[in-house]
C-alpha cells in the first residue's frame, strides 16, 4: 500500500542534498509537489529539472534569514496554493569557529549558531508554516533531530544539546497544534552517509568500523530517514503526534550490547572509534 500523500505539498528545508534530497526525491515518487529550498540554488534547479519542474519548486533560502524565510513560504504558498508538510531538515553543527566540539573549543560565537540553525530556525518556521496549515484544515511537520538529542554525545554536547531542544518542542508543538489537526513529529537518524559525516567515512577501515557500531551492520543512508519521515507524514500515521523516532540501525537496542557486537562485527585491525 503506498502512502495517502498524492498532491500534498511539502516544504522541506535543507533539501540541495543529503537527507532533505533524498525526502524531496521519495515525496515526489510519492505524488507530491515539492517546495525544495537550501543555499545552493543551481542543486535545487538541477533536481526539479531531474524530476520534473512542474512538481518540483526551488527556491534559494538561507533559512538563518528570517525575511528570507518568510518571502519562501509566501512564494510556496503562491505557486501551489499552500502547504500541507514541513520538513525541518536544515541543520548540523555550524560553519562557525566553536560550533562543533567539546567544552573547551565551543565560542560563544558557536553556540549560538548552532542554536539559531537547529532550535530557532526550525521553531519559527514550524510557527509560520502551521498558520498556513491551520488556515487549510490541518497538516504534518517532520522535524531532524539526531540520537545525540537522545543520548549525551560528549564531544558535541552543544550540538545534541540543540538537538534535544527540538525534541522536546517537538512534543510541545505536537499539544499545542493538536487541535489545528496538525501533527508534529521527528526522526532521530544516528550516522548517515551524507556530506556532514564525510569526515567520519573518508576510508574503508573507517567505514567498517563505524559500520560496527549497529545490529544492521552498515551505516545508514539519506533514504533510510526519508522513509520514516514520510510514513510520518502520511496519514497512515494519523495517531501519531509528539513522536521522537529513531533510526539508528538498531543502535538504541544494542547500546547495552556494544561489547558483545564488538566480537560479532569485523573490525579491521588498528581502527579506532
Ligand atoms: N548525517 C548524519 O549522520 C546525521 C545524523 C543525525 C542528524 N542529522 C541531521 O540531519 C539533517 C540533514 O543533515 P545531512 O546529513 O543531510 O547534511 P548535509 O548532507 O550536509 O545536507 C545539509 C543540507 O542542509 C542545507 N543547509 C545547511 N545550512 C543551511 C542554511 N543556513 N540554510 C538553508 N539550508 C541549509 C544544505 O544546503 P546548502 O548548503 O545548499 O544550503 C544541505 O542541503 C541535519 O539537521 C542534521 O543535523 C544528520
Amino acid at each position: 500500500m503506498g502512502y495517502q500523500l498524492k498532491d500534498r505539498v511539502v516544504f522541506i528545508t535543507g533539501a540541495s542534498g543529503g537527507i532533505g534530497r533524498a525526502c524531496a526525491v521519495e515525496y515526489h515518487r510519492a505524488g507530491c509537489r515539492v517546495v525544495a529550498t537550501a543555499r545552493s540554488y543551481d542543486k535545487l534547479a538541477e533536481l526539479s529539472h531531474e524530476l520534473g519542474e512542474d512538481r518540483v519548486f526551488p527556491i534559494q533560502l538561507d533559512v538563518t534569514d528570517a525575511d528570507q524565510r518568510a518571502a519562501a513560504l509566501q512564494k510556496a504558498r503562491e505557486h501551489f496554493g499552500g502547504i500541507d508538510v514541513l520538513v525541518n531538515n536544515a541543520g548540523g553543527g555550524s560553519s562557525v569557529k566553536g560550533g562543533i566540539g567539546g567544552l573547551e573549543e565551543t565560542t560563544p560565537e558557536g553556540f549560538d549558531a548552532v542554536y539559531q540553525l537547529n532550535v530557532r530556525v526550525p521553531f519559527f518556521t514550524a510557527q509560520a508554516a502551521a498558520r498556513v496549515m491551520a488556515a487549510r484544515g490541518g497538516g504534518a511537520i517532520c522535524n531532524i533531530v539526531s540520537i545525540d538529542g537522545v543520548f549525551p554525545a560528549p564531544g558535541e554536547g552543544l550540538y545534541g544539546s540543540a538537538k534535544a531542544a527540538l525534541v522536546s518542542l517537538t512534543s510541545t508543538l505536537a499539544i499545542e497544534l493538536g487541535r489545528h489537526n496538525i501533527r508534529v513529529n521527528a526522526v532521530a537518524p544516528s550516522l548517515i552517509d551524507t556530506k556532514l559525516v564525510a569526515r567520519h567515512l573518508a576510508t574503508d577501515d573507517q567505514r567498517t568500523d563505524r559500520a560496527s557500531f549497529f545490529p544492521i551492520n552498515r551505516v545508514g543512508t539519506a533514504e533510510d530517514i526519508a522513509g520514516a519521515v514520510i510514513y510520518l507524514c502520511s496519514d497512515e500515521a494519523g495517531w501519531t503526534s509528539g513522536e521522537t523516532l529513531l533510526v539508528a540501525g538498531g543502535q538504541k537496542a544494542a547500546s547495552d550490547a556494544i561489547r558483545w557486537l564488538r566480537r560479532v562485527n569485523p573490525v579491521p585491525d588498528g581502527a579506532k572509534f
